[in-house]
């Protein structure tokens, strides 16, 4: 491990957790660029009074695409926002897939099919879900969220218990004639298998979602994640790399797409005053952007920091029985948004919640991502089918820890953070 590891540390502006009391080691804390480099934007944004639909949103489209390497970046107020959004924008309606191959690739707007051809989900009547999304059960609750408000049904699989990720193979067996599209998420900022389900999705002429809210700073291949799939949607909000506050972006290189979505963050209103279709205020303030903007400087550190951490924690805790880590697939550099371990009782002689029972008692936060899995929440348990098993789902909700990480977590927090969990079941 480099000496200098974290001495980049305060040039970091972190922000202390008000709802912290009691925790000594917080999960985590919103890193930010310093206030004097966010200074001149807040003053402009400030004195002029243009607050929302000005140069910072473009600006920060713009050098987001380009650090993606994407055709299209538009922000957002969120990624759940964006999900959504790009769900409506697609032509989801099962049975009428023409325009799904196209939306795989870049496509001039000049080509763009009638409104009504493309852009709207219609609904079957009295509100039943008119298509079926492919989509694990082991992600966070706004991933269905976006597909039931949408109008279409969830189809819950399972992920593998290694990279916690969907396996393609299992994608492709679950696709039905009602199938409209795929999603597929990069879990705790590791990198999903894009390329595989992306042949997965060209084969059936399916549009393929990916929610990449954890993607800022994570690779595949040496790229940013971002630039395969239909679309992949970023989330900003505090527990990421990078920051908005609130935000998101919908990276794609599908221009009939991006401007849908573009519409659908303006209410669907092309400028005529007469909504195309019902969009939402989708839009991000200009605060918002010019924070993220100058976070994109901070990124490449940001994650640097992460992947050292993640290192730190690795080598504390591989000798310890029964503790399992999330391996990526080859090519594959997390981002590290969340630094999760599975507790496998039996041989570390305690559960996951004892152990994190534990930790609390010692003032280290934890969390426990994701559980119950998507399957078993309210809002989505009736979409699924009880013979469908998710056994790697179950286990990994039962089993999954995430640990702090951050630029608040230095060597020292590391190795207490590890002594505890190594020495959990004698407290
Ligand atoms: C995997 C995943 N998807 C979607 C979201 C929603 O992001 P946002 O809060 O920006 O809407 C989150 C939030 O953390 C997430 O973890």
């Amino acid at each position: 491990m480099p000496k200098n590891l974290f001495s980049v540390i305060p040039e970091l502006h972190s922000i202390a957790d008000p709802a912290a009391s009691g925790i000594r080691v917080p999960f985590v804390r919103p890193v930010l660029p310093s206030f004097e480099a966010l200074r001149p934007a807040y003053e402009e944004i400030i004195s002029t009074g243009r607050l929302t639909k000005g140069r910072f949103v473009e600006q920060f489209e713009q050098a987001v695409a380009k650090h993606l390497g994407v055709r299209h970046a538009v922000a957002v107020s969120s990624c759940t926002i964006g999900l959504m959004l790009v769900y409506k924008s697609l032509d989801l309606t099962a049975g009428n897939c023409g325009s799904r191959r196209r939306a795989m690739e870049p496509c001039p707007v000049g080509s763009m099919e009638p409104l009504s051809r493309f852009g709207i989900v219609r609904s079957g009547g009295r509100n039943e879900p008119v298509g079926e999304v492919i989509i694990p059960s082991f992600t966070f609750l706004a991933g269905p969220a976006t597909i039931v408000w949408n109008n279409l049904r969830p189809v819950f699989i399972d992920v593998d218990p290694i990279t916690t990720n969907v396996v393609p193979q299992a994608v492709a067996t679950a696709i039905t004639p009602r199938t409209v599209a795929i999603s597929a998420c990069h879990n705790f900022g590791n990198p999903c298998d894009v390329a595989a389900l992306e042949a997965i999705a060209m084969e059936h002429s399916l549009p393929l979602v990916i929610d990449a809210a954890h993607g800022f700073g994570a690779s595949l291949h040496g790229k940013p994640v971002g630039s395969g799939a239909t679309a992949q949607v970023f989330s900003l909000s505090p527990t990421k790399l990078l920051v908005a506050g609130e935000g998101g972006v919908v990276a794609t290189n599908c221009d009939c797409l991006a401007h849908f979505v573009r519409l659908g963050r303006e209410y669907g209103n092309d400028g005529s005053y007469d909504a195309l279709f019902a969009g939402v205020n989708g839009r991000m303030p200009e605060l918002s952007a010019a924070t993220a903007l100058a976070g994109l400087d901070i990124l490449d550190t940001v994650a640097a920091q992460r992947r050292e951490i993640a290192t730190l924690y690795r080598s504390e805790l591989s000798h310890l029985p029964g503790i399992g880590f999330v391996e990526g697939q080859p090519g594959a550099q997390s981002s590290h948004k969340d630094f999760s371990i599975t507790v496998d009782p039996s041989q570390f002689g305690m559960s996951r919640d004892g152990l994190r029972r534990a930790m609390a008692l010692r003032g280290i936060e934890t969390r426990t991502y994701y559980n119950p899995p998507c399957h078993k929440q309210t809002a989505f348990e009736h979409f699924h089918d009880r013979h469908r098993a998710l056994p790697a789902t179950e286990l990994l909700a039962a089993r999954s820890i995430s640990l702090p990480i951050g630029a608040h977590i230095n060597e020292a927090v590391v190795a207490e953070v590890c002594a505890t969990i190594a020495n959990a079941k004698s407290m």
